[in-house]
């Protein structure tokens, strides 16, 4: 870590604002700040070298008091939020439809599922352009924009076209496909070009970023590749230069950790443990959402009951299932087929009077809640289809202080490259591998158990989320071409 003086403030510029606003009763809004990992780790440093936050704060509809509201809560928070206000037709096209009917199944590997309305397009390089119109309005010359996520690969190459010199960062929270997959978009080309445009560009893990380095060989013949398996890989384009590496993004463990040890959650997670009669949990949790797998997983854990005799009545699966996109066609399905298998399970196993094998959530939990399931959970079924990280499964881990529990990892979330010497990892698409792999978590004895998840534990904390962020800024700082950003590490400043 260096120290240095900070001079350029940090503008990031994500899909949505880390507020929320709120209409009480009487019709009037307000807004308090939402909480999250991102806004957690990258609020101390906006706080210590000034910053703006880029994003749609949810409504469609400029207010002049709520303009009032967002300049307060700068204050309050120390550094500024600048929305973006989209109308409805502009979030339909351009959140559910190219963000989320193309680029999120695409690059999940689930072309099938795509969506490619030429409409689409048009109105996410509209959006975009706001995005970047918001940009050139609120940063100077020596700021460092760090733009966040699919919704947004485009903002960098139009602020690069607006002001030629600025510094431009990208990270990517989801996965990146591999060529045959990506070269179904019609955009291909246009995307990666635009990606080409920021100085820095990061991914969660080594396969995203060879998938992405591939493509652009593949897919833009003129493009000059360099320092292939070195930290930072050189991409050259008509005069722009960008470079990719790995960052892999963490939570705050040491504040989950405290969290889950209050007593609150413990007498919660002590309740929930005697409302089972001790059988052993297992949880399941995730957003709604096609690419978790959750039907694989009940079909696996309906396989385990038949196959394994011995978990009847000894275990419970609590399947959380948080509400999300909820005007896409696609995830209303799943939700229906998800309690079509719910119903099916539990119709074949419950026992009248007694033991109902899961138990369906359908709903945000408080955070109380989802400390006290983690905290409960002897098992954890982290099995999604493809994850750019799934953080869920290393909250499970620093949550869990007992340490005599399992970690279920599908080999398909970003999260297995570093948790797999610890996790149980599995092929989700495997229903009889997954179904073993619970066996085996509830025989496992409570030694193994301890090792694995102290293993797990020890690399959660070390790759936390304020490390994440020093590791980007500081790989950003070491461009040449990019001014003295100043790296200070948010470990100096995070108290
Ligand atoms: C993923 C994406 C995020 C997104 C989140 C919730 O984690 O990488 O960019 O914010 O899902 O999805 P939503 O559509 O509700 O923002």
């Amino acid at each position: 870590m260096t120290e240095a003086t900070p001079r350029g403030r940090l503008v990031v510029v994500s899909n949505r604002l880390p507020l929320k606003v709120e209409t009480n009763r009487a019709g009037a809004c307000g807004v308090s700040p939402a909480s999250g990992g991102l806004v957690t780790a990258l609020g101390p440093v906006m706080r210590q070298r000034g910053g703006v936050w880029i994003g749609w704060p949810g409504i469609g509809v400029p207010d002049q008091r709520l303009a009032a509201e967002f300049r307060a809560a700068g204050l309050r928070e120390g550094y500024d939020f600048h929305p973006v206000y989209l109308d409805d037709t502009e979030r339909t096209s351009f959140y559910n439809g190219f963000s989320n009917e193309i680029i999120w199944p695409l690059f999940h590997d689930l072309q099938s599922l795509c969506n490619f309305d030429p409409a689409y397009w048009r109105t996410y390089n509209a959006v975009n352009d706001r995005y970047a119109d918001a940009i050139a309005e609120k940063a100077i010359a020596s700021d460092f924009v760090w733009v966040h996520d699919y919704q947004l690969i485009g903002v960098g190459a139009r602020v690069r076209k607006k002001s030629p010199e600025s510094s431009l960062g990208f990270f990517l929270h989801i996965p990146f496909p591999a060529p045959d997959i990506f070269a179904k978009l019609p955009w291909r080309q246009e995307v990666l070009r635009t990606l080409l445009a920021y100085d820095l560009l990061g991914f969660q893990t080594r396969r995203d970023r060879r998938n992405f380095v591939d493509c652009v060989r593949e897919l833009l013949p003129g493009a000059d590749v360099t320092g292939r398996g070195q930290p930072l890989v050189r991409l050259r384009l008509d005069g722009c230069e960008a470079r990719a590496g790995t960052f892999p993004i963490g939570i705050d463990y040491n504040d989950f950790y405290r969290r889950a040890s209050a007593p609150a959650v413990i007498g919660l997670a002590e309740t929930l443990r005697d409302q089972l009669h001790n059988r052993q949990l297992i949880l399941g949790l995730d957003r709604l959402d096609y690419t978790k797998g959750i039907p694989e997983r009940l079909l696996a854990f309906g396989s385990a009951l038949e196959r394994y005799p011995d978990l009847r009545e000894r275990v419970t699966l609590i399947q959380v299932v948080v509400p999300s996109r909820a005007d896409i066609p696609r995830y209303q399905e799943l939700k229906a087929r998800i309690e079509n298998l719910v119903g099916q399970i539990n119709g074949r196993f419950t026992r009248p009077g007694g033991w109902v094998p899961i138990h369906y959530v359908f709903r945000a939990l408080t955070q109380d809640e989802l400390l006290s399931y983690y905290r409960a959970a002897q098992i954890a079924l982290i099995t999604p289809l493809k994850d750019g990280m799934n953080l869920v499964a290393k909250e499970y881990c620093a949550a869990s202080p007992d340490e005599d529990c399992v970690l279920i990892l599908s080999e398909f979330a970003g999260a297995a490259a570093e948790l797999s010497g610890g996790a149980l990892t599995v092929n989700p698409y495997d229903i009889d591998a997954v179904a073993g792999a619970i066996h085996a978590a509830f025989v496992m004895p409570p030694a193994e158990r301890r090792a694995r998840m102290r293993r797990l534990r020890r690399c959660v904390r070390r790759h936390d989320v304020y490390a994440w962020v020093d590791s980007f800024i500081q790989a950003a700082a070491k461009n040449e071409t990019v001014p003295d950003l100043g790296f200070v590490s948010c470990y100096d400043l995070k108290s």
